[in-house]
């Protein structure tokens, strides 16, 4: 079989999980040809891992990569920069006549989506956007028992995300503390949420109303714990016997090697205090969308909370769905696997209407993110991937629906008003989505009604 050959851009911590599935798990039909990053000290790690993997890998700076395409002729790019640049390297991987796997989020903007777009109908070139949380057992049992109609069809959601104050504080201390480079929140991080029910529900955001605010991480916050001496960041703070988000990249080898000793090649401090007055993004969101089904959702993501998770619940026309799951503690990079559920905190109830609700025994994953990732890669990487009904792998159509959510959200924040996604980009089509119990089914009444108290039953 002739392999499938990758290049990859962007060599952080996410980009690990991938350069492993190509050299370990999926060496019969992938290999990897190039290695590109704006940093030459973590371009270097990761040829040196690779080199004890036994393959050399030509490495090539940022401004290298057409370059690496004309050189390594790539079948496929995979990009996992920082979130502002994936566009750059998706529309010139297109443009070069590659097919691309970008990270979410897409994009941040409404602008450099329409070019995505736009490229990629100029081009027909594929392009993945690796929404991991899709394929996390539990949520996609959700999407499973949404489809079957035990509740009918869904008329309003209510998603309430909690990020804490280690996995929360941690997008405070790096890159992603600035719109700029992420978008803030409502993109960088909310798209995964988004994009999880355009898909449970199967359709698409019509208008976005949402009100922000940075409301913990601010100099003020710091002034109220009494830390006045803190410092730009971690390394070297006079704060750091008494401060609770002290954060020492020296204790943690991958951040030590990936981040503290490659600083000096572009001046980048993954380790930012979280309090520090140059931050631009919230910490505190509200939102309300309406969808193209007709549907309504309630949302919020708050990222300083005592614990990670989320509740999520589904109304709808015969009955409501309740969804809780908590994630174990961790941040990117300290060594543990990331956003692993709690088995003892997931749960799933169903609530049919006039009858009990009941709980469901809650499908089981293992691995990062929910279980998600291991489940992805078999449907991504592997040439003849299993059937899926759920149809959850995504491409650019999906990953510019998930983030326009975001982006209407930020403009909804500066400007008071409900944004239209209409007024953001153009041509942008509705993914394949699986059908879902139709607004328009006869719904029976019931016989006995067992779930209201005796006062209310006739
Ligand atoms: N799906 C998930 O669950 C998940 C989890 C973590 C991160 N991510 C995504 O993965 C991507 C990378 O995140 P990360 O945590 O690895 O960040 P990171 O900061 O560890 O790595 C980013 C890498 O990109 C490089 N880079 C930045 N700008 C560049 C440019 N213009 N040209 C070339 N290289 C450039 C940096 O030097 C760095 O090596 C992000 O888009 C993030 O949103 C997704």
């Amino acid at each position: 079989m002739t392999k499938k050959r990758y290049v990859q851009v962007g060599l952080g911590d996410r980009s690990m999980m991938y350069s492993r599935i190509v050299t370990e798990h999926l060496t019969e039909y992938a290999e990897l040809v190039g290695l590109c990053d704006s940093n030459a000290g973590r371009l270097q790690l990761r040829a040196d891992w690779m080199r004890e993997q036994g393959v050399e890998v030509p490495t090539y700076s940022g401004d290298q990569f057409e370059q690496m395409i004309a050189e390594a002729k790539p079948d496929v790019v995979i990009v996992t920069t920082k979130d502002s640049a994936h566009d750059h390297y998706i529309c010139r991987a297109m443009e070069l006549g590659c097919d691309v796997m970008t990270e979410k989020p897409m994009t941040t903007d409404e602008s450099k989506c329409q070019r995505i777009i736009d490229t990629q109908r100029e081009t027909g070139r594929g392009c993945k956007v690796t929404f991991n949380y899709r394929y996390a057992p539990p949520r996609t049992q959700v999407k499973d028992l949404l489809m079957s109609g035990v509740i009918g069809n869904v008329v309003s959601v209510d998603f309430h995300w909690l990020l804490d104050t280690k996995h929360g504080a941690d997008y405070f201390r790096r890159w992603h503390r600035n719109k700029r480079n992420s978008g803030g929140l409502m993109v960088h991080k909310a798209t995964h949420h988004f994009d999880l029910v355009n898909w449970w529900l199967s359709t698409v955001p019509e208008t976005v109303y949402a009100s922000g605010a940075r409301n913990f991480y601010t100099p003020e916050m710091a002034e109220r714990y009494g830390l006045t001496e803190r410092g730009e960041r971690c390394f070297g703070c006079p704060e750091s016997e008494r401060c609770p988000f002290y954060m020492d990249m020296r204790a943690y080898p991958k951040l030590k090697s990936m981040y503290l000793e490659n600083e000096q090649y572009d001046g980048y401090y993954r380790d930012k205090c979280v309090f520090g007055a140059d931050i631009d993004i919230e910490d505190t969101m509200a939102v309300i969308v309406t969808y193209r089904s007709g549907a309504r959702m309630s949302y919020s993501l708050h990222s300083f909370m005592p614990w990670e998770g989320y509740t999520v619940a589904f109304n709808g026309t015969k009955g409501r769905l309740e969804h809780v799951c908590m994630e174990t503690v961790y941040f990117s990079g300290d060594g543990t696997v990331p956003g692993e559920l709690k088995p003892e905190g997931t749960k799933i109830k169903v609530f049919p209407h006039f009858h009990s609700g009941y709980e469901v025994e809650v499908w089981k994953g293992k691995g990062g993110h929910g279980g998600g990732d291991p489940v992805m890669w078999q449907h991504l990487f592997e040439p003849n991937p299993p059937e899926d009904k759920y149809l959850r792998a995504a491409d650019q159509r999906a990953g510019a629906w998930s983030i326009l959510t975001g982006v209407a959200a930020n403009r909804s924040m500066e400007c008071g008003q409900a944004v239209r996604i209409d007024e953001l980009v153009h041509g942008l089509a509705e993914p394949d989505y699986p059908p879902m119990p139709s607004s328009a089914e006869p719904l029976e009444l019931p016989g006995e009604v067992d779930a209201l108290p005796p006062w209310l039953k006739r």
